[in-house]
């Protein structure tokens, strides 16, 4: 199999909320939530890709060739690639139902692992989406992020030990859900978490505990004082609220204000290995790429999310080779221009 030949038959299968458009930027699915699309005018998810194509690559070729290493430390150990997929619910609700929940989840948690790297695995506003997948994580000796909505803290942290009880490596919790519409719909309350909350949380469990949602460099500097592992800069693909900035244009700011106290993985709109460089470059130390995979799976099963990573994973390779990055380390502001 091809990733072309993967590609096509997601046409095929997809539609028709899910268009697998040449390229997935947020126009032809704006505002379509049951579906793919970002909320409203659909701007938060479309200012994405718009700001990935301001960002400039700058070529170096004067150096002394040798092996590019792609990969990165997380959480104690070496993953292949710093990409890994972003958690996607709603099989039924927000693609065609094509794939059921399950099917989804066996292909990507264990098609990411035989990618070198992860899944961060979605909750939903319906409990069996979230319990489904532990079998399947236990499976994978524990190699995946479950990504628990902000519920009461009770609630979270039951799901938490659910997670602990599988040896997930690490939890996350996209609070930005505060804006999920299907959450709304389904009479499913969801809070915000205080600094004080997340170090109740971060207290409580022994998995590293990964805050999704976060946009600025103060409530940056919240979670790295609450004793967060990491966070994921992020609007929710476009989803929760309009008018967002593109995640990845905040990250110099969210980086300054950090350092290296956390971890910083970003998502929306990265959809080559160009991308994940650039997002490195701006401050990144890893991305998340969501509905591509998704694409995958339709197209290929645990195949074709091997098959997409490779291709990320050879496109990154070719930049560092084009900018004179031998390992991630190398990948700089310096090698960057904003236009
Ligand atoms: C259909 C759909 C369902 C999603 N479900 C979740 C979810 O359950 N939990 C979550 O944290 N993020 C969820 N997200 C957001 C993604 O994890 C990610 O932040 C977003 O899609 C941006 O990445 P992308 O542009 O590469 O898709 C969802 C996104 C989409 C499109």
């Amino acid at each position: 199999m091809t990733i072309q030949e993967v590609w096509t038959k997601a046409r095929e299968v997809m539609g028709p909320k899910c268009r697998v458009c040449p390229e997935c930027d947020g126009r032809a699915c704006r505002g379509e939530i049951p579906g793919v699309g970002g909320m409203g005018s659909g701007s938060s998810f479309t200012v994405c890709r718009e700001y990935l194509k301001r960002v400039k690559v700058l070529m170096d070729l004067v150096y002394e060739p040798s092996e590019i290493d792609t990969s990165m430390e997380l959480l104690g150990r070496r993953f292949d690639v710093p990409f890994f997929m972003a958690p996607i619910g709603g099989m039924d609700s927000n693609y065609n139902g094509y794939l059921t929940d399950e099917a989804f989840a066996d292909m990507t948690i264990r098609g990411m692992v035989d990618s070198g790297s992860l899944s961060f695995t979605p909750d939903a506003f319906y409990d069996s989406l979230y319990e489904l997948q532990l079998p399947i994580i236990k499976d994978v000796g524990g190699v995946a992020i479950p990504t628990v909505k902000p519920w009461a803290l009770p609630r979270l942290m039951e799901k938490i030990r659910q997670a602990e009880d599988v040896n997930a490596l690490a939890v996350a919790c996209d609070i930005d859900s505060c804006g999920n519409l299907l959450l709304k719909k389904a009479g499913k309350p969801v809070y915000p978490i205080s600094q004080e909350g997340m170090g109740r949380i971060v207290n409580s469990t022994r998995l590293p505990f990964i805050p999704k949602g976060i946009m600025t460099p103060a409530a940056a500097r919240r979670c790295a004082d609450a004793g967060c592992y990491g966070i994921v800069v992020s609007s929710h693909g476009g989803r929760v609220m309009e008018d967002s900035p593109a995640p990845c244009s905040m990250l110099p700011e969210i980086r300054e204000a950090v350092g290296t106290r956390l971890k910083i993985f970003v998502d929306g709109g990265i959809r080559s290995g160009m991308d994940v460089f650039k997002c490195l470059a701006l401050g990144a130390d890893a991305v998340l790429i969501g509905r591509p995979y998704v694409i995958a799976a339709h197209g290929g099963g645990r195949e074709g999310v091997v098959l997409y990573s490779q291709k990320i994973r050879n496109e990154l390779r070719d930049a560092m080779v084009m900018t004179g990055c031998k390992s991630l380390s190398d990948i700089t502001r310096d090698k960057i221009r904003v236009q």
